[in-house]
């Protein structure tokens, strides 16, 4: 008998499962603004590098008049390809079917993948649309979110697992993607939020639009649970390469190299000049770290949230870095409560995927006042100070201009494990600010001068020519070395090449306990 029919066969059922609701259902995803769920995968991955899994699974729900009502797939398209040639699984949610909405089936396939990344050490990536727990299959629906949100948890820290969100993303839904590494949002088509707007406004009486409860800015901008926001669905998949592309495919396995374009012995006059006369002015440090990577290519992460701090990705001579940096451009760079913990989760994640860290260091301290100490400014900047303590991969520090207070030691100091801290000669390291620390050290000679204001200038002006500058600090070996600016890129890749194989490990435990 010839093979032939039961090809045609398969070539029909295949197409069967590629139609998932059917083109109506898909011109509508299209006139939103959305694409299809298969579209999502065909731009995201490498041309043709896709291979289905489980194009035939169907749900076996008989409740609710679904037992005739089945789609081959599923509602979600499951798999592997490759990006930049690099292995990765995927799951593309179907808002076709059911409303991309989980049941049993549904959940089983993702997480067959998401056994098969981990296994297979290579990132997980999820395209979330969908309308949450499919409530025809009640429970069931909520034990395959479960299951999800245990695997997503053991995968954490030993895969990258990205999650896009390109439609709904509601209920407890929502914590799939919350325990993953990175969530990118796209702007106007994309929401998450634990309860919709008519329940809000029936347990709190708010009335609240989609948008301002849950949409991309939101999560981008206030709420922190977001770190990118896609102008469109081609823009959020072309992130997400981009930021694959710093990434190693597991904790084993090193971030990728590039052949650097970027001379590593370039250096650059303008970072002498950089930082302003007058301690009190503010300066870009994007302009600080751009000049520094290779390229000027600065991948920033929550771009849009607590923009006192800057997290984010670059290369130095080919390979991957993360940076942390004080902005104080905003608010003058000061650390508080949502400044600490988006570093916090940043320097983790870095350390967990073998990531370097080089920390621009310039900072007045923890920010003051009722707001933050009710907000747990101590908690949350116990989160900082943690990160730092336990992270093993390479740490360099360089610190252009103030590091007063606690916020010295934070941000990887020499005392918390800092590889290399150099300062340049514009450092200011001491306790607290020359006028605070007049303040307080001379009220009384203050207090009883005829000159006040006199005795404070004078007194200010000792206090700055003794311990505003990186030189304490560098007689106590705290500082490695003050280095001049313009020569800080050929200074930090020299460092990093010297730390190429370090090996450094905290105690054997179960985990530690962060304060969260
Ligand atoms: C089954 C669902 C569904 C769901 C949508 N659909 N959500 N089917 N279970 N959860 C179906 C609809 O019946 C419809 O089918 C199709 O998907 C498209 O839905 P529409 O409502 O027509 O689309 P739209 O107007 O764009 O609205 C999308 C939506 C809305 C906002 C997502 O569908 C919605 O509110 N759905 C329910 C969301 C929800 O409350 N989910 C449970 C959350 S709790 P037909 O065949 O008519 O086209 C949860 C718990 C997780 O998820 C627990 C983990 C711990």
């Amino acid at each position: 008998m010839s093979i032939e029919p039961k090809i045609a066969e398969l070539r029909r059922l295949r197409e069967e499962s590629r139609r998932g609701g059917g083109p109506e259902r898909v011109e509508r995803q299209h006139k939103q603004g959305k694409l299809s769920a298969r579209e999502r995968i065909a731009l995201l991955l490498d041309e043709n590098s896709f291979n289905e899994l489980d194009a035939f699974v169907t749900h076996r729900e008989t409740n609710f008049g679904v037992a005739d009502k089945k789609f081959l797939g599923d509602g979600v398209v499951t798999g592997y390809g490759t990006i930049d040639s690099r292995l990765v699984y995927v799951f593309s949610q179907d808002f076709t079917v059911f409303g991309g909405s989980l049941g049993r089936a549904h959940a089983d396939k993702i997480i067959k993948i998401m056994d098969m990344a981990l296994r297979n050490g290579a990132p997980l990536i999820g395209l979330n649309d969908g309308g949450g727990a499919r409530i025809q299959e009640g429970v069931v629906a909520l034990g395959g979110y479960a299951d999800i949100f245990l695997k997503n948890t053991l995968a954490s820290g030993v895969i990258p697992q990205i999650s896009a969100i390109m439609g709904p993303c509601a209920g407890g839904a929502v914590y799939s993607p919350a325990i993953t590494d990175f969530i990118l949002m796209v702007k106007d088509t994309s929401y998450m939020f634990v309860t919709g707007p008519d329940v809000v406004k029936t347990v709190t009486h708010e009335d609240v639009t989609f948008e301002e409860l849950g949409g991309a800015m939101t999560h981008n901008s206030i709420s922190g649970v977001a770190q990118f926001a896609a102008d469109n669905e081609e823009h959020c998949l072309r992130l997400i390469r981009q930021l694959l592309s710093y990434l190693p495919q597991n904790n084993l396995s090193d971030p990728p190299g590039r052949v650097p374009q970027d001379d590593p012995l370039r250096m650059d006059d303008a970072l002498d000049t950089l930082v302003p006369d007058n301690p009190n002015r503010p300066y870009d440090m994007k302009d600080v770290i751009g000049r520094i990577l290779d390229d000027g290519d600065f991948f920033e992460v929550q771009e849009f949230y607590a923009q006192n701090i800057l997290i984010g990705f670059g290369r130095l001579n080919g390979r991957s870095v993360g940076i942390v940096a004080q902005q104080p451009a905003v608010l003058a760079g000061v650390l508080d409560v949502n400044s600490s913990s988006k570093a916090a989760r940043f320097v983790r994640f870095c350390d967990a995927f073998n990531i370097p860290l080089i920390t621009f260091e310039d900072v007045p301290g923890f920010l003051p006042g009722l707001g933050q100490e009710h907000g747990g400014i101590i908690r949350h900047g116990a989160k900082l100070l943690y990160a730092y303590c336990e992270a093993t991969v390479p740490k360099i520090t360089v610190i252009t201009r103030k590091a007063y207070g606690g916020a010295y030691d934070v941000m990887n100091s020499k005392h918390v494990r800092g590889d290399i801290v150099y300062a340049w000669p514009t450092a200011e390291i001491a306790v607290m600010g020359p006028e605070g620390a007049v303040n307080i050290v001379f009220r009384r000679e203050l207090e009883q001068s005829d000159n006040p204001e006199e005795t404070r200038k004078q007194l200010v002006e000792d206090y700055r020519q003794t311990f505003a500058n990186p030189y304490v600090a560098a007689s106590y070996g705290y500082i490695d070395d003050v280095i001049e600016p313009h020569t800080t890129r050929p200074k930090l890749i020299s460092a990093l090449e010297m730390l190429q194989n370090k090996r450094d490990n905290n105690p054997p435990k179960k985990h530690g306990n962060i304060p969260l």
